[in-house]
């Protein structure tokens, strides 16, 4: 057999063999069988020298031709296995755009902001406007001012947390047991006619309960003028009753004592769990206190530099968590700050 047969014998061989080859492997079994040491390509190579001048010179350029063929077919074959390899990957990780997108995680508004949110709506429906103090209040603002001196019992009801007792009542600094330090803030600075709000954080060193927590959400109110009475205190507390509430829900007040203000109230709503009837949530009463309110003290008025014969004011202090609870049903304040998602979710 004349070595330019078996040249062409290979060639179609290795054509055949190669398309044959799907992956990496399998094309080195190829390149090894058919271009290797011990290919018959190669033994053909070797055996040139044994042909005379003529033959060796043809049978010798055909066999290196086929040897260039061959190398480039490989190189050809390793890039579409590899862009074979890609388009693989890419497939497998093809986004469909036509399909609908995945829902995005929505966030909401706390249960107790959305209150204090809805609260200030109603009192700047009625003309109030909002203003803001510091959560670490002088002891001066938070009781002196406001009738509550060093002994009395008044102070022991609100365990307050101290940041700084040296000195005297002027330099003490705490967390605000309430937000009614900033109607004296105010009047201090401002001449009657007032009308404003204050919502903030307050904090007492309670024991928790379903209805006590040592950090709560207040809102002050405050207004003085020329003949206001506790008429119009009633009239503004059920206006926000009513927004918050529906006309439904039974508000009550009552006689309450607070060293800032004479008369003082209290107002209770309708306990939404038990009905009125009394339950773990209402403590058995059957109402539940949202603030404490009142005519402002001529004392104070009169320290502040307005004229208590000519101004009178009224002051009420709500419970934000509280008033949270009547509208969204939650039996235990405490809920409101675990930061518990599956709570938080149902806002
Ligand atoms: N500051 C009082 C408290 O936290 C609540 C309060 C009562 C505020 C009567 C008032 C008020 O403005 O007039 O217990």
């Amino acid at each position: 057999m004349s070595v330019l047969t078996t040249i062409e014998e290979i060639r179609a061989k290795a054509r055949d063999g190669l398309a044959e080859v799907r992956n990496d492997a399998e094309l080195e079994t190829w390149r090894v069988a058919v271009m290797g040491r011990k290919s018959p390509l190669m033994s053909a190579l070797r055996s040139l020298g044994k042909l005379g001048p003529e033959e060796r010179k043809e049978a010798g350029r055909a066999a290196n031709l086929l040897k260039t063929q061959l190398d480039q077919a490989l190189e050809e074959k390793r890039e579409t296995l590899g862009r074979a390899r890609i388009e693989e990957t890419e497939t497998a990780g093809r986004i469909d755009v036509t399909l609908p997108a995945r829902p995005l995680p929505e966030g909401r508004l706390h249960p107790v902001t959305q209150t204090q949110r809805d609260i200030v709506d109603a009192f700047v429906a009625q003309g109030f406007s909002v203003i803001e103090g510091p959560e670490v209040e002088l002891e001066y603002y938070n009781f002196e001012a406001l009738r509550i001196p060093a002994d009395h019992p008044a102070r022991e009801l609100m365990d307050t947390f101290y940041i700084d007792r040296s000195g005297d009542t002027d330099s003490k600094l705490l967390l605000r047991t309430h937000t009614s330090p900033n109607q004296i803030r105010f009047m201090e600075n401002n001449d009657p006619p007032v009308r404003i709000i204050c919502p903030g954080r307050t904090y007492r060193n309670e024991a928790t309960d379903p209805s006590h927590e040592w950090m709560i959400t207040q809102t002050e109110v405050l207004a003085v003028d020329e003949g206001l009475t506790l008429a119009h205190l009633k009239g503004t507390l059920f206006e926000l009753a009513k927004r918050l509430f529906g006309r439904d829900r039974k508000v009550r007040f009552r006689c309450d004592f607070f060293r800032f203000v004479e008369p003082g109230v209290d107002m209770a709503i309708d306990c939404f769990l038990c009905g009125g009837k009394g339950c773990r949530t209402c403590k058995k009463e059957g109402w539940i206190e949202i603030l404490g309110a009142g005519m402002v003290h001529p004392e104070i008025l009169a320290n502040m530099g307005y004229d208590p014969d000519i101004y009178t004011g009224f002051a009420a202090g709500l419970g934000v968590e509280r008033i949270a609870m009547l509208r969204y049903g939650v039996d235990d304040i405490r809920h409101f700050y675990e930061n518990d998602l599956r709570f938080l979710r149902q806002f």
